[in-house]
């Protein structure tokens, strides 16, 4: 598995999303996906599911330092003694003494961007999590972080796929060499049934989702992380990284509709 190297870690490129995975069921996604190779994982303290995470890695005999895990602090806890308190609930739930990333989930519109960086910056000083990170970063908010405080964040994780064109934030990203982590990288199912990536795939042996994901994966500095509770879906996202996607294909994906959002809760301002 490729990597992308970033701020002292090596984030694989591909990774498992875990959103409305729970208890048992998602032990069990996490299980087969890691013993499929999978070596990230991507959970957040509102996901709910850290505990079952916790318990499929200390099921699997992943060594610690082969797996990636990141979770993210919810933006009603971005105070800093509730970053501390959010940040160790979800140590204990992963039961690990590390994560590798640990991101803002979602700016809000109350949060103090400096103190959280400290308090964020404390925990990677601690050795508590080896790398820190924002998702749904606007490029205004990455300015103040980047260019102002100057954390060093790892990465920012934000909704990227066919349907949804990123181009601000990520030139703001590429140029200073930070990794886009994609979410919804499959416009949450939607990519798998478009009939255009379809008839991409056919010419490849290749399934629409899969063509979705390397179009990503086939640009740098970015990394995805899909969603998939079955074995078939998990290897099937695995084996898009021997896509070989040409410019025909390329063009035709570029004709796709750029606009479709599927993530946009109104308590964070506004995404472009
Ligand atoms: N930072 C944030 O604010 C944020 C927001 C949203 C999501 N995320 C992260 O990003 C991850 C991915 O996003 P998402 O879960 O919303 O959507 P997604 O990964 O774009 O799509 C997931 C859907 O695609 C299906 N699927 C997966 N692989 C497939 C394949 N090979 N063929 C056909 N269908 C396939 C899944 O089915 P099954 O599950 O039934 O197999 C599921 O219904 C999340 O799980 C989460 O970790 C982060």
């Amino acid at each position: 598995m490729e990597h992308l190297k970033t701020q002292g870690i090596a984030l694989p490129r591909l990774g498992l999303g875990t959103f409305r995975m729970q208890g048992d069921a998602c032990r069990a996604a996490v299980e087969s996906a890691l013993g499929l190779g999978y070596r990230h994982i991507d959970t957040a303290e509102m996901y709910g599911n850290e505990e079952a995470i916790g318990a499929a890695i200390a099921a699997s005999r992943v060594p610690r330092g082969d797996l990636h895990v990141t979770t993210k602090v919810w933006h009603e806890n971005l105070a800093p003694d509730a970053i501390r308190r959010a940040f160790d609930a979800s140590l204990k739930k992963l039961r690990l003494d590390h994560v590798d990333l640990y991101l803002v989930h979602w700016p809000s519109r109350s949060m103090k961007l400096p103190a959280v960086f400290e308090t964020l910056m404390r925990l990677k000083e601690e050795g508590r999590t080896r790398a820190i990170g924002v998702a749904n970063f606007t490029t205004a908010l990455l300015k103040t972080v980047v260019e102002e405080i100057k954390a060093p964040i790892a990465c920012n994780q934000v909704e990227y796929h066919v349907m949804l064109h990123q181009t601000r934030v990520a030139d703001y990203l590429a140029a200073r060499s930070i990794p886009l982590v994609a979410y919804c990288p499959l416009a949450q199912g939607r990519a798998a049934s478009d009939e255009t990536l379809a008839a991409i795939g056919r010419k490849h042996n290749a399934s629409a989702a899969q063509v979705a994901l390397k179009w990503l994966l086939d640009q740098d500095g970015v990394a995805a992380i899909p969603k998939a509770s079955r074995a078939e879906s998990q290897q099937a996202n695995l084996d898009a990284l021997k896509v070989t996607l040409d410019d025909a294909d390329r063009k035709a994906i570029a004709t796709l509709p750029k606009n479709k959002r599927c993530v946009n809760p109104g308590f964070a301002p506004a995404l472009d």
